[in-house]
């Protein structure tokens, strides 16, 4: 069937939005997401062997650099929109797993990976906290959460927010570092550490890193 085919058939607007955008988006986004997964990887740390799954992975930028920084370990990920994942399997070995889903109903067994890490798909999810407890259910005890995403203690930021949430319909909501840090603490991550930064004038970005306790489930 045509894509534009597609894209006339999806309610979702998160499907509807990416559908259409999944053929331009690494040369139209390149700047910035070179740079924030350059920023989301150096605040990550990974180990020979660790699986690792990428929640809104889109065309595969992320996990692509993560090989390449450390060939040896798995990789998952997992995104709503076929088309972006289309374009990630071209780029990417078929070692790698992925899938056709969202990140507040994961398809994968409790305490599997070590690292669940997300760029730039945080302020899609419509039900954050869910997406959290996902990741949590998922990680391994001692298992590291990263996300980074934007920031709306940025003026630029929570003024492309306001737009967004008025006029384009796949966008949720931003968060500010001290809402975003009350959040993964209330879902019961340990050792919640957040850096706020800019990536140019306009991008103000945030990543968060925390814990899964032993204890927790
Ligand atoms: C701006 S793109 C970011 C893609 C990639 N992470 C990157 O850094 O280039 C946002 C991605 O989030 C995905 N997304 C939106 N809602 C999602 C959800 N509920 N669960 C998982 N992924 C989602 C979109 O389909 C899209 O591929």
């Amino acid at each position: 069937m045509q894509r534009s085919a597609l894209n006339f058939m999806y309610s979702d607007p998160v499907q509807k939005e990416y559908s259409r955008l999944a053929e331009r988006y690494d040369s139209r986004w390149s700047f910035y997401v070179n740079a924030t997964i350059g920023e989301t990887l150096n605040r990550l740390e990974i180990n020979p062997g660790e699986r690792i799954l990428d929640l809104g992975c889109g065309t595969g930028a992320l996990i692509q650099r993560l090989l390449q920084m450390a060939p040896e370990i798995q990789v998952f990920g997992i995104d709503p929109c076929a088309e972006m994942l289309e374009i990630a399997k071209q780029k990417l070995s078929k070692s790698v797993d992925l899938n056709l889903g969202s990140a507040d109903n994961l398809p994968f067994p409790s305490n599997y990976f070590d690292v669940v890490v997300s760029t730039s798909a945080f302020h899609f999810f419509r039900d954050p906290s869910q997406a959290i407890q996902e990741a949590k259910r998922v990680l391994k005890p001692n298992g590291r959460l990263v996300i980074t995403d934007w920031c709306d203690d940025y003026l630029t930021c929570k003024v492309c927010d306001f737009f967004l949430r008025c006029f384009n319909r796949a966008h949720f909501r931003t968060y500010g570092v001290a809402e975003f840090q009350t959040m993964m603490q209330d879902e019961g991550f340990q050792r919640v550490a957040i850096e706020r930064y800019k990536i140019n004038w306009f991008w103000g970005m945030m990543t968060a890193k925390a814990v899964k306790e032993t204890s927790a489930k």
